[in-house]
């Protein structure tokens, strides 16, 4: 059931690069108004085919390590949603995203790939810090952000049209020191 070129798997998801063979799914994901609503709204197909090409398809080889990825159930095999890990347009800033389908929502999907990529974002390609953001009254996706380890700093705004729009973010930030941390137990040995 596992696509073969699934590169990060967790107990019930794997992420996947996206091909031009993803089109359909992706231009159906964007032409869903609830799913869209804090993702920068519905767009077209060609606006979809833009995006696949560029910031997705491309951006493997101009940005090793980086992405965005097709979130796949292992169950079923099928394409839940995307989770990412690229720059914030117009900035170097490195953020961490999701998008799911509406079927795959209210399941923990998000919290537990973005959980695994954080890991594989501090120990693996040794980022120093991972931000995210989120429209304000996107709670569901704020609260993802703070399960996964972020901290909430206040609220940002970008220049960028993909961003403006929406008028100001709130804004997640963690180091990676902090983050690996909280989570590696001392090694070592315990005292008795
Ligand atoms: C945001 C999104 C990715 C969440 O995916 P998900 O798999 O349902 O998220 P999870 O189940 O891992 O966690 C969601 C958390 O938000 C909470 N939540 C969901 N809706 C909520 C709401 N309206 N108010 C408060 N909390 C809410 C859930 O209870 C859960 O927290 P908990 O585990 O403490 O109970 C999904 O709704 C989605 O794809 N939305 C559309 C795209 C989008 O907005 N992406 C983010 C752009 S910044």
């Amino acid at each position: 059931m596992l696509p073969d070129d699934c590169w990060l798997v967790t107990e019930r998801l794997a992420l996947r690069r996206m091909t031009h063979d993803d089109l359909d799914w992706l231009a159906t994901l964007y032409s869903d108004e609830e799913v869209t609503r804090y993702l920068g709204g519905l767009k077209t197909r060609d606006q979809v085919e833009d995006m696949l090409r560029t910031r997705v398809i491309e951006y493997y080889d101009t940005h090793p390590g980086l992405g965005m990825w097709m979130t796949v159930e292992r169950a079923s095999g099928q394409g839940v949603g995307f989770h990412l890990i690229n720059n914030i347009q117009g900035e170097t800033i490195i953020q961490i995203g999701y998008g799911l389908a509406k079927s795959a929502w209210g399941r923990g999907y998000a919290t537990e790939m973005a959980s695994a990529l954080m890991r594989y974002a501090f120990e693996d390609l040794k980022l120093p810090r991972i931000a995210g953001m989120a429209s304000l009254p996107n709670v569901a996706s704020q609260r993802v952000l703070e399960k996964i380890g972020l901290e909430r700093r206040g609220e940002r705004s970008f220049p960028h049209p993909a961003y403006a729009a929406g008028g100001p973010l709130a804004w997640f930030e963690r180091e990676a020191d902090a983050w690996l941390a909280e989570r590696q137990p001392p090694t070592g040995g315990s005292f008795a």
